[in-house]
């Protein structure tokens, strides 16, 4: 198949990658969720050569990441695990960080909370580290008319969709147990927000 390629991932990888190769400096087993087309996911995984870089995303997604992760054929990024966070597939397997990328305000915030509840049991690191990046609201606003713009755009093509404010992921990430640890602006409005366990 002809893979499938998002334009944002080749403008955002380079900021992220910088906050990956710092926040992921010391982590061996990341968890992407929602790994999309997959091109994160080389990038990442060629760049940082040190994790294990495991993709998930649900089925639809597969075949696209199959074709970027076919080509690239790095040793270190592992074929997708079909997972839904709401739903009962979480892996068994246990990881020392995890990654997502403009997922946030695609989920409903019942998946949200079902996100951070199976991450709370995949992690199992005293130290775990998770990195989210995409937009958020600050102090109950947007960011940018952009993010205002984008946030009615979501809205109207699904009632569960949004920017999510940054204190509300915030407080939800603190009853799993764990803090903010860096929130790092990115181009275009957007966040890298980073947490830590302990
Ligand atoms: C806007 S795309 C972002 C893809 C990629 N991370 C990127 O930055 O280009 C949102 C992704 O979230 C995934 N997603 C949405 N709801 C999900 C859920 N409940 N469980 C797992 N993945 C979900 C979608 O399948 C999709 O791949």
């Amino acid at each position: 198949m002809d893979k499938p390629h998002a334009p944002s991932c080749e403008r955002n990888r380079e900021p992220i990658l910088a906050v990956l190769r710092e926040h992921f400096a010391d982590r061996r087993r990341v968890l992407e969720i929602g790994s999309g087309t997959g091109q994160h996911a080389v990038y990442f995984g060629a760049a940082l050569p040190w994790l294990q870089w495991q993709t998930s995303d649900r089925r639809e997604h597969h075949a696209g990441i199959r074709a970027w992760l076919d080509e690239a054929a790095l040793p270190n990024v592992l074929a997708p695990l079909a997972l839904d966070v709401g739903a009962d597939t979480w892996p068994d397997a246990r990881y020392d960080a995890a990654f997502s990328a403009n997922t946030l305000h695609i989920m409903s915030w019942t998946d949200i909370e079902a996100l951070f509840a199976g991450l709370a049991r995949v992690l199992d690191a005293d130290d775990a580290t998770l990195v989210v990046y995409g937009p958020f609201n600050q102090g109950g606003t947007y960011t940018s008319p952009g993010n205002a713009d984008f946030d009615g755009w979501l809205k109207a093509r699904g009632a569960h969709m949004g920017i999510r404010d940054a204190e509300a992921v915030d407080a939800l990430a603190a009853r799993h147990g764990l803090a903010l640890a860096a929130d790092l602006a990115m181009p275009a409005h957007n966040r890298c927000r980073v947490w830590r366990r302990g």
